[in-house]
């Protein structure tokens, strides 16, 4: 059996996990919002409309952060058409996606959802086919106290007191020649600034995301984001970063060591922010906000055919995926100095957690891990030292069996672990230097023999969460046996 030895010292501190990191994603897109979280005739729907079985599943992810509304749907989207009573509302063509939107669910309902369900919001502006000027006036809308203009028709509409949203994006993968209004860096800049400086004008507490390379294979990759961050320095507190993976050449071994290339991804965008940072001889800096990732190649259907609520994106998500989705957390979590805020894309129907079939639910093979990690995120993030076998990935270089990462919080160690071999178990045995194990609060494991193994209506509990048992402490350490393709996160006591 393959051995590996974590060693931790409690003084090798990366930085406080920033809570944010576990964020997720609602788009109008799909089925995400309307058959999602906003179904009033299902007979799950709450009195707003809201669906019960859904907003109760994904409180158990107690998620922090919620983009919304978009995407490459909010580079056409037009804040206004979706605030005031329902049936003044327009039916709009959403081109993003080829969609009829109906604007039952806007401004005032995201806001309402979040305070359902301890969502901080956080809103993307269009800059597409959007102004600067649309934008600060849906952030007066949002934020301002009545008594002008915008700030009334929230009133007006039943919402005296401010919403007080903190984080605003500025556009969407605005690099992307598919995004609605695309712009070259020199170009979306400018209307980035413009933008930022009434935003920040109308109230100067907020925080705004620029838009960074959408994807590591952009041609403009790191270019564009030094560009962008050299024009807006001033305004810019995050600089945003996307990332979808896939299985497509079916090599899991290789799949799995994709982490390293998000490891990669993260710390080349800190590198461009550190670039910009000396170059400007600043004392700011500026911080990474992850607000899309996930595992997403296998359902591509993105032609919504000017239907309302379109099955679009439905990925079905398997073991494989599952483990992937750990390693992005455990990637995070190894990056909490640089990075603040993540987006799951997305949390229901779209390439998500969840999925709704009528009024029934599903739970995903992807949830598990998400949960498994956001009740243990509470802490600081230490620099683990891995000692073990390791092989290489066509793709991803040199990678351990066994990707890890550590949370230390209030007496307890958190270990988060995925066993990336194939056939054979892994001893993994924690070691910490200055401090002792002193017992096993309670662990969780996902596992299976098959990769692609997936939960189904029919069969909802075939990758499932389950407590794990195979930990033994003993002398201020602990020692466990991972199954083959299987992640674990484990609270001990220590101290
Ligand atoms: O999450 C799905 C889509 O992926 C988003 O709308 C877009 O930003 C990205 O390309």
């Amino acid at each position: 059996m393959k051995k590996t030895v974590l060693n931790i010292h409690t003084g090798f501190q990366i930085g406080k996990v920033d809570e944010r990191i576990f964020g997720g994603f609602l788009e109008h897109l799909g089925r995400a919002v309307y058959e999602g979280v906003y179904d009033p005739k299902s007979i799950n729907a709450d009195e707003d409309g809201f669906r019960k079985d859904v907003m109760s599943t994904l409180k158990r992810l107690n998620m922090t952060v919620m983009r919304y509304p978009g995407g490459n749907f909010a580079s056409g989207y037009h804040w206004l058409d979706g605030v005031g009573p329902k049936d003044k509302r327009p039916v709009v063509r959403d081109l993003a996606w080829q969609t009829l939107e109906p604007n039952q669910f806007g401004t005032d309902e995201f806001i309402k959802l979040c305070k359902k369900m301890e969502w901080s919001p956080m809103l993307t502006v269009n800059l597409g086919t959007g102004s600067p000027e649309e934008a600060g006036n849906w952030l007066e809308y949002c934020n301002l106290p009545a008594g002008t203009r915008y700030a009334d028709m929230r009133a007006a509409n039943g919402n005296k007191e401010p919403y007080n949203v903190k984080l605003w994006c500025l556009g969407n993968e605005m690099d992307g020649l598919w995004q609605l209004g695309h712009l070259p860096a020199r170009d979306y800049v400018i209307k980035a600034q413009q933008a930022a400086k009434i935003m920040k004008d109308v109230d100067s507490t907020i925080e705004l995301i620029v838009c960074g390379s959408c994807g590591i294979s952009m041609p403009t990759y790191m270019e564009w984001d030094r560009e962008v961050l050299e024009y807006i320095w001033e305004f810019a507190d995050y600089i945003s970063l996307h990332r979808y993976v896939g299985n497509y050449n079916n090599d899991t071994s290789d799949f799995l060591a994709v982490t390293n290339s998000i490891d990669k991804q993260i710390e080349e965008m800190d590198s461009g922010c550190r670039f910009v940072q000396a170059k400007k001889r600043s004392k700011k800096r500026v911080y990474l906000c992850f607000d899309e990732w996930n595992v997403w190649y296998k359902n591509h259907e993105s032609n919504g055919k000017g239907q309302f609520a379109p099955h679009l994106l439905e990925e079905i998500y398997n073991l494989e995926d599952a483990l992937v989705v750990a390693g992005f957390l455990n990637s995070f979590i190894r990056h909490s100095d640089m990075l603040k805020i993540a987006n799951l894309a997305q949390i229901v129907n779209v390439i998500a957690p969840v999925i709704t079939k009528g009024d029934d639910l599903l739970i995903q093979s992807i949830f598990y891990p998400f949960e498994m990690v956001s009740k243990r995120r509470k802490g600081v993030s230490l620099q683990l030292h891995i000692e073990g076998p390791f092989y290489e990935s066509p793709s991803y270089g040199s990678v351990n069996y066994i990707d890890a990462s550590a949370i230390l919080g209030d007496g307890k160690l958190h270990i988060f672990a995925v066993n990336r071999g194939i056939t054979e178990k892994a001893e993994v045995l924690i070691n910490p230097a200055d401090i002792d194990i002193l017992s096993l609060e309670g662990a969780e494991i996902i596992t299976g023999n098959d990769t692609k193994a997936a939960n189904s209506f029919e069969k909802p509990d075939v990758i499932v969460s389950r407590e794990f048992k195979e930990v033994k402490v003993s002398d201020g350490k602990a020692i466990c046996q991972l199954p083959p393709l299987s992640f674990v996160a484990m609270t001990f006591k220590a101290g």
